[in-house]
């Protein structure tokens, strides 16, 4: 992937995507043009990511707009409604997915005049989503890179870089920055069984972008940290709750291994991801296929018939979140609860 070229573009009414699900041994770029399509891209985890989950969203529910066939704007509102069905019904736990999908829905319901007018003023939103996470993680970059000092170790989980997002990342986005400032900085990417976003996305654009990365295994965090060896966690987040941090299923054990050794552990995610009237018991974790768990890759590495679970994400409690880095800034964890109340 070239650097300057968004993991996702709209181009004249078809939605092209980079397939994640065989990077990086194949740059695949897909070609998307109904919203079907998208549902079945996000849910194959062809297109991943929080951030990157509400853009397409967005716009998999332009293409249903821009393809419609309705005269009537009763009945284009009706295929917009299921359109957006199908987007939610793909996948649980990021909010990005269903605050995107929200906005559209609001965007067209709010749009007075034809259905041509509806059509293009969805369009735009969806375009207008996309042009704001590309510019809402420079700014978390920014915030960010004030807390990464010259000569840290970061460890991250997960891939919330470039590829989860439009461009730049979140917590990637503070390695990035801090990097472009010119801080020779260090990143220790879990591999983050059983999908491999950090074996197969985060070592990728990191060594696309020149930043020396080393890939450990999940259950090699503790190790490292026992060793004085990591400096900073950042990670980025599907949702932030009134009292906790969701995300990739690992993240939890992480953030627990850093209080321990009292590692700093930051959160990188856009003002989109918060969810702050919930609670982390109202949120539903995905439960995935257990092929993800049985097989590595292709290969079957448990015996047939096995049991096994496999939640996707996991619940890291505030209390071991040392701040949030946002597009508005660094909210301490006091900052954050305080902005929780504010909103109540
Ligand atoms: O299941 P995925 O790969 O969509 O999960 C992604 C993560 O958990 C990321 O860490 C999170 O979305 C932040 S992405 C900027």
């Amino acid at each position: 992937m070239a650097e300057s070229v968004r993991t996702i573009e709209w181009k004249d009414g078809v939605v092209v995507t980079i397939d994640q699900t065989v990077l990086p041994g194949k740059e695949v770029w897909i070609e998307l043009k109904t919203c079907q399509q998208v549902a079945s891209a996000l849910k194959e985890m062809k297109i991943r990511g929080a951030p990157l989950i509400g853009v397409a969203a967005a716009y998999g529910i332009a293409l249903t707009a821009y393809h419609s066939k309705a005269q009537k704007k009763e009945n284009f509102m009706r295929e917009l409604e299921d359109a957006a069905e199908t987007i939610k019904n793909t996948r649980p736990t990021a909010v990005n997915l269903f605050w995107a999908a929200d906005r559209i829905l609001k965007t067209a319901r709010e749009t007075r005049g034809s259905v041509e007018d509806v059509k293009k003023a969805v369009v735009a939103e969806a375009q207008k989503m996309a042009d704001e996470d590309a510019a809402v993680n420079r700014r978390i970059g920014k915030h960010g890179a004030k807390l990464i000092k010259d000569g840290d170790t970061v460890l991250t989980h997960c891939n919330a870089g470039r590829l989860a997002t439009v461009d730049y990342g979140t917590a990637l986005a503070v390695v990035r920055a801090a990097w472009e400032e010119g801080k020779r900085i260090r990143v220790i990417a879990d591999e983050t069984r059983p999908l491999l976003q950090g074996a197969r996305l985060t070592t990728f654009e990191l060594m696309r972008d020149g930043i020396p990365v080393t890939l450990i295994t999940d259950n090699m965090a503790g190790y490292f940290m026992s060793k004085g060896l990591i400096s900073k966690v950042v990670v980025g987040a599907d949702r932030i709750v009134c009292d906790a941090v969701i995300n990739k299923i690992g993240t939890y054990s992480v953030a627990v291994l850093a209080h321990e050794h009292g590692v700093p552990f930051y959160v990188a995610a856009p003002t989109s991801t918060f969810d702050l009237s919930k609670k982390a018991k109202d949120v539903t974790i995905e439960e995935r296929n257990p092929a993800e768990v049985t097989h590595f890759g292709s290969v079957r590495i448990a015996p047939e018939g096995v049991k096994v679970m496999n939640p996707a994400f996991d619940v890291t409690p505030i209390k071991y979140v040392t701040a949030i880095v946002c597009e508005e800034g660094v909210l301490t964890r006091n900052k954050f609860k305080n902005r929780v109340r504010k909103q109540a």
